[in-house]
């Protein structure tokens, strides 16, 4: 009876308070994401190309096939009920981890593409500049390569936006879960559902428009 009285004002509280939660996780995954995979992709890199960094390089492969392996719902499941063990942790922190974690591995391997796309005669240019291999990197590949990865780094965005959406696994009440939520408490799945739906989708298009908008910025200074 008292469920049924989940009137429509409450309703929509959900889900703005699951929105804003979603919101939150993958903004700071993202930053957490782009860090690591950044890191990754200089070490995995520097290794290939000087013979240093060995012992780094071979963590760094380790982190790689082990996140890039198994699905990021085991990992967010094994990061709060194993290394937590389900204790009083916040779980936006615990979503925030599993999902920036899982992200890195993705991003590195997109900044190591970007890396390995720009032809090496840009790298010799720059050494026979007198630069040294640090600094051929940050002032002649990367900003070459930022422009590369661009897309991809939207695509991986889009990707983690709709990925936490199993966030609900550890009962965090994210926009996915409100939606879920409504749908048990008013047994009508239709809106809630739909409303959910669109709501991912809007956030999606207007992204992909950004990302659109920025690519073409930047490729405006192509010619
Ligand atoms: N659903 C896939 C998995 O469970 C993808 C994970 C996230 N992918 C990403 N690019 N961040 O492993």
């Amino acid at each position: 009876r008292i469920y049924l009285n989940f009137i429509s004002d409450e309703r929509w509280k959900y889900v703005v308070d699951g929105l804003l939660v979603t919101l939150k996780v993958t903004f700071f995954a993202v930053l957490i994401g782009i860090v690591l995979g950044f890191l990754v992709a200089a070490i995995r890199s520097t290794s290939e190309q000087t013979g240093k960094l060995k012992i780094l390089d071979f963590f760094c492969r380790i982190y790689l096939t082990v996140i890039r392996g198994t699905p990021v719902v085991v990992q967010l499941l094994i990061i709060y009920f194993v290394i937590f063990g389900s204790a009083d942790i916040n779980k936006v922190v615990v979503a925030v981890m599993a999902f920036g974690l899982n992200s890195g591995a993705y991003v590195a391997e997109i900044f190591r593409s970007g890396i390995m796309s720009i032809d090496k005669g840009q790298f010799e240019a720059g050494r026979s500049l007198g630069f040294t291999y640090g600094q051929t990197m940050v002032h002649i590949i990367m900003p070459q390569a930022f422009k590369n990865v661009l897309p991809a780094l939207g695509n991986e965005f889009i990707v983690l936006l709709k990925e936490t959406s199993v966030a609900g696994y550890i009962a965090l009440q994210d926009l996915t879960k409100s939606g879920d939520i409504i749908r048990s408490r008013t047994y009508d799945a239709f809106m809630p559902l739909l409303a959910v739906a669109a709501i991912y989708l809007i956030m999606v298009v207007v992204f992909t428009k950004l990302v659109n908008m920025l690519e073409r910025r930047l490729r405006s200074s192509d010619h």
